[in-house]
């Protein structure tokens, strides 16, 4: 069975995140969506919020489990006996870190190798920070995530003011 980790942040889980997520399913077996407890920025959502969101987001997909994870991702994988990440591309400017990380996590864990897929045009623009300032500022964020992501952020907004 083909098996790989999507790792990621997911503060919140957008459409670009899905899109990604939908057509890796097309080449693996089985993906585990996997939330990093500790990402490179402090997050808006709990990583229990953040696992919440996805598995409902995810409920009707088979194949995927939704995990988190503390620590290196490279421990996580052979943790798993997992060879393979997932990461979307967005520009050019996503490259640089992504390479890094990639070689990286394949020095960390021999034999993990990350595979890329390009972001969909529609989704070149999107980022959860986006989201999140638009929510933020009462925007209509609809176009961007899944209803249920774009009610927890109102409530998550609401409770800050
Ligand atoms: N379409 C649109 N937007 C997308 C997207 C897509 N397909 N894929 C990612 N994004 C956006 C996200 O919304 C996010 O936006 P933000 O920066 O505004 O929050 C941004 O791109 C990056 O998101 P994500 O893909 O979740 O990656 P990340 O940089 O948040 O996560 C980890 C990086 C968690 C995977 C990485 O830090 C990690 O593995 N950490 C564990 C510790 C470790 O092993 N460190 C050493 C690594 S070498």
């Amino acid at each position: 069975m083909l098996e790989a980790i999507y790792p990621g942040s997911f503060d919140p889980v957008t459409y670009g995140h899905l899109d990604i997520i939908d057509r890796a399913l097309h080449l693996f077996d089985r993906l585990i969506v996997a939330v990093a407890e500790r990402g490179p920025k402090e997050s808006f959502f709990n990583v229990e919020e953040r696992v919440a969101m996805l598995k409902e987001v995810l409920a009707d997909r088979p194949k995927i489990v939704v995990s988190h994870f503390d620590g290196l991702l490279a421990d996580y994988a052979i943790r798993e006996r997992i060879r393979f990440v997932i990461r979307g591309l967005r520009a050019v400017s996503d490259f640089d870190f992504e390479l890094q990380m990639a070689l990286t996590n394949s020095k960390l864990a021999p034999g993990l190798d990350t595979v890329f897929l390009m972001t969909k045009e529609t989704h070149l623009y999107l980022s959860s920070s986006t989201v999140k300032e638009i929510a933020k500022l009462g925007g209509d964020v609809s176009e961007f995530v899944p209803p249920l992501v774009g009610e927890r952020l109102k409530e998550g907004f609401k409770k800050e003011i």
